[in-house]
């Protein structure tokens, strides 16, 4: 039996032509990681421009760049020194007008990150307010605090960074002695900027202009639940073992507080300002239940819904992280997004190689060894099943390749701040570069052979160019299912989604019109249910014989 699932609002959609976000596919390329044109071992602004070409022929709508703008990269470059250059490590400004200019010849929307929680220690407002002393407009510009205790010798208050240790760092006053406090909720380089401050709302107003004026298409708004911290800045309750206490569903006391919306309330006339359709998609890792107070006409056109990325494998956890966000969706008539991997998180194809309730860290660590092929095979059925999903889909860089979470990179090569102050392995290993070249040094990322993370052998086999025209090859099963998605319409909310009630234990199945998807999370093959033996198969994310539905595999049919 069928169920009827709402999806967002078919009339809004018929009243105009839809704004490009609202189903898109949007491609994440992390800059250090994906060419390096230069040679030195880092990934470049110039590289990704000649690259283009390749994200184009996926079949996506946009790309979504992570920071490129100067920065001493002690985390990635989410560290930012100057919201409006290019670091000289990935380019000029003038290499950014050109990769902005060509990707819009060849149909790409640009998507630039914005970081606006914090900035880098080395921004010229944080040396400012160093130098400029407790009380002035200077400070002002960032959460300084007394400490506690006779001689303000303890922090502020009692909050933990996400990286690990003390949200606080006491500096030294410009008279040389021990003084105010600043708060990071990151790292001790990335001071929290002061929200309550207007000139830091119009210094923000002028960055999201001049990226928009340079033809950005939108904005990835990184820690968008952060900014706005409660007043009086008082501890946050721990628990018997002295940990900040979060309450299951709940988010830190520094997140998702009062007046962080409002911000975006200020901003979203600043983007319809500019013609094409600009929007903005919110990075806020805060229960769904939250999510719609973000969203809507006069705030964020979207946020990212991680309840699919911590979906696991199965057929009522995986049901459940699409029938949520749906309905949530339709309540602020803005489609959900979907996304399985990104730059912090453990590869969705190492990932399925786990044990469904196997407890992941931060990052993988050399005894966490997973089943790759199990991974790569429910990773591509994973894939497929997003794909058909009303919304936009975010890709990360080498997802389309399949490539698995590195866990073997040596320690002293690691660059994320949180194995640096809590020695968890963290994030380098979905940040390894990408191959390009099965047979060339670096696999092809850099002509020199350089890579500012060692790639592992098993890169080769995955390059871009022993996949390409290869059928059945996971780069082959993206450009077919995204080419689909788009030519069957799945992005869009018009296809009523409904879920079929009548399948064995295993199998998750949905209709989207006359589509139907079917992914077997099970470990049997299975026959295909009678009235679906004569559907045209579409598109299966691994091979499989007429009739049947391999164990965990996604089917795209569509019924005769
Ligand atoms: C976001 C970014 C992450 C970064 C953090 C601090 O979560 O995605 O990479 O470390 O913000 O800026």
């Amino acid at each position: 039996m069928i169920s009827p699932q709402p999806t967002a609002s078919a009339a809004h959609e018929a009243s105009a032509t839809p704004a490009w976000w609202r189903d898109a596919v949007v491609y994440q390329v992390y800059p250090r990681s994906f060419a390096d044109s230069n040679g030195d071992g880092m990934g470049d602004l110039p590289g990704i421009t000649a690259r283009l070409p390749y994200i184009a022929s996926l079949g996506v709508d946009a790309i979504w760049l992570s920071p490129f703008y100067p920065s001493p990269q002690h985390d990635g470059g989410y560290d930012v020194s100057d919201y409006t250059d290019v670091d000289p490590r990935f380019g000029s400004l003038a290499d950014a007008d050109a990769l902005i200019a060509r990707a819009h010849e060849l149909g790409l929307k640009v998507i630039v990150d914005i970081v606006p929680n914090h900035s880098s220690s080395e921004h010229e407002l944080f040396q400012a307010a160093l130098a400029a002393g407790p009380g002035s407009p200077e400070r002002d510009m960032y959460v300084f605090a007394e400490g506690k205790g006779e001689h303000g010798e303890l922090p502020p208050n009692n909050w933990t960074s996400i990286f690990h240790g003390e949200a606080w760092t006491r500096i030294t006053e410009p008279d040389g002695t021990p003084g105010q406090w600043y708060l990071h909720l990151f790292d001790t380089t990335q001071p929290d900027w002061n929200w309550e401050n207007p000139a830091v709302h119009e210094l923000f107003e002028r960055v999201l202009r001049f990226w928009l004026d340079r033809g950005a298409d939108g904005f990835r708004v990184d820690v968008a639940h952060g900014m706005v911290k409660p007043e009086g800045l008082p501890d946050a309750q721990v628990n018997s073992e002295g940990l900040i206490d979060i309450p299951e569903g709940e988010v830190p006391i520094y997140f998702d507080n009062d007046g962080v919306v409002d911000i975006y309330r200020q901003w979203r006339p600043i983007l319809d300002s500019y013609e094409g359709d600009r929007m903005m998609v919110l990075e806020a890792w805060i229960p769904e239940h939250r999510l719609p107070q973000y969203i809507g006409q006069d705030r964020a056109h979207q946020s990212f819904n991680f309840g699919f990325l911590q979906a696991r494998w199965g057929v009522e956890t995986m049901r459940r992280a699409i029938e949520k966000p749906l309905a949530l969706a339709d309540a602020v008539d803005s489609p959900t997004t979907w996304v399985l991997s990104n730059h912090d998180v453990i590869r969705h194809a190492t990932r399925y190689g786990f044990a469904p309730d196997h407890r992941f860290g931060e990052g993988l660590s050399r005894e966490e060894v997973p089943d790759a092929e199990l991974g790569l095979l429910r990773a591509r059925a994973a894939s497929l099943l997003m794909l058909a999903l009303p919304g936009s889909a975010y890709l990360y860089q080498g997802e389309e390749l399949g490539l698995p979470e590195v866990a073997d990179i040596p320690d002293e090569l690691r660059e994320d701040p949180a194995h640096h102050r809590a020695g968890v392995p963290g994030r380098d290993g979905c940040r390894v570069p990408l191959p390009w070249q099965q047979d060339a040094p670096a696999f092809g990322f850099s002509p020199t052979g350089e890579s500012w993370l060692p790639q592992p052998e098993v890169f080769g086999q995955l390059a871009a160019d022993a996949q390409e025209g290869v059928e059945g090859s996971t780069l082959e099963l993206y450009r077919t299912a995204i080419r689909l998605r788009s030519e069957l319409g799945l992005g869009r909310p018009t296809a009523p989604l409904a879920f079929l009630e009548d399948l064995p234990a295993p199998v998750l199945g949905l209709t989207r019109g006359d589509v139907v998807v079917l992914v077997n999370t099970g470990e049997e093959d299975l026959e295909l249910p009678t009235h679906l033996r004569e559907a045209e198969l579409l598109v299966a994310s691994a091979p499989s014989a007429p009739g049947t539905l391999p164990a965990d595999t996604t089917l795209w049919l569509r019924r005769r």
